[in-house]
């Protein structure tokens, strides 16, 4: 177990968004995040980030656990001057010694994002600013990230791109996965378990097993 959540409930003066969620997350599991738009998925990301308390219940991440992650898109100025390398350095120690740099260069690899390090992250394309996120977060070498509707944006050969490469990184490093989508289709197929949010309550099954359908 990676993710044990007890009795969380959340409201905002005296809009209820959810109530006693009750769901735990297992290492190494891949796990869709899904419901309709206003639910209260990023709310409930922000409590588990801790950007935020909940108004009662309580969370707990096993001791091991280094969480990464890749906040819901919003775009960057065509005029953003850095590059995709300075980008992705950001989340690194200011002074880069030749290790720092080796690990950034790693994770430019790993993300597919060498070859095009260069490209300013203003005129990158909607995929490849997306890759160079996870790369900033994948810089804290986390065993399990959290993905805020990366993909929404995205045209579909960046979104399975990008499932590609999250999915390697589930097989071959053995990162626990949450990911917030809207989705249905592409978390079927790269996910292996969901929990669907609405009315205030939460739902958690396998994916293949999800018979939900909304929009
Ligand atoms: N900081 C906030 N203050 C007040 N209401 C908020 C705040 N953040 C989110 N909400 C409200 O909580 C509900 C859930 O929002 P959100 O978590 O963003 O949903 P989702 O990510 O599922 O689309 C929405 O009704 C939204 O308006
Ligand atoms: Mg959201």
């Amino acid at each position: 177990m990676i993710l044990n959540v007890k009795n969380l409930s959340m409201k905002f003066d005296n809009k209820v968004v959810f109530k006693d969620l009750n769901f735990d997350l297992k290492k190494g599991s891949m796990t869709a995040l899904l419901g309709p738009n206003g639910t209260g998925k990023t709310t409930l990301i922000n409590i588990l980030m801790k950007l935020m308390p909940p108004t009662s219940g309580s969370f707990k991440f096993s001791d091991n656990v280094k969480l990464g992650y890749v906040p819901q898109f919003r775009n960057i100025d065509a005029e953003y001057p850095l590059s995709i390398k300075a980008f992705v350095g950001l989340n690194a120690p200011l002074i880069k010694t030749s290790k720092v740099k080796q690990h950034i260069d790693h994770e430019l690899e790993e993300t597919n994002l060498l070859e095009i390090q260069n490209t300013r992250m203003g005129e990158a394309s909607g995929g490849q600013k997306q890759r160079a996120y996870l790369a900033q977060a994948l810089l804290d070498e986390p065993n399990m990230i959290i993905l805020d509707e990366a993909t929404a944006s995205l045209d579909p050969v960046a979104k399975e791109e990008l499932m590609k490469l999250i999915k390697h990184l589930n097989r071959e490093h053995g990162m626990t996965v949450l990911f917030v989508t809207h989705d249905v289709p592409l978390a079927k197929k790269y996910m292996d378990e969901y929990l669907y949010l609405n009315h205030q309550t939460i739902e958690q099954g396998k994916m293949s097993d999800f018979k939900g359908d909304y929009e």
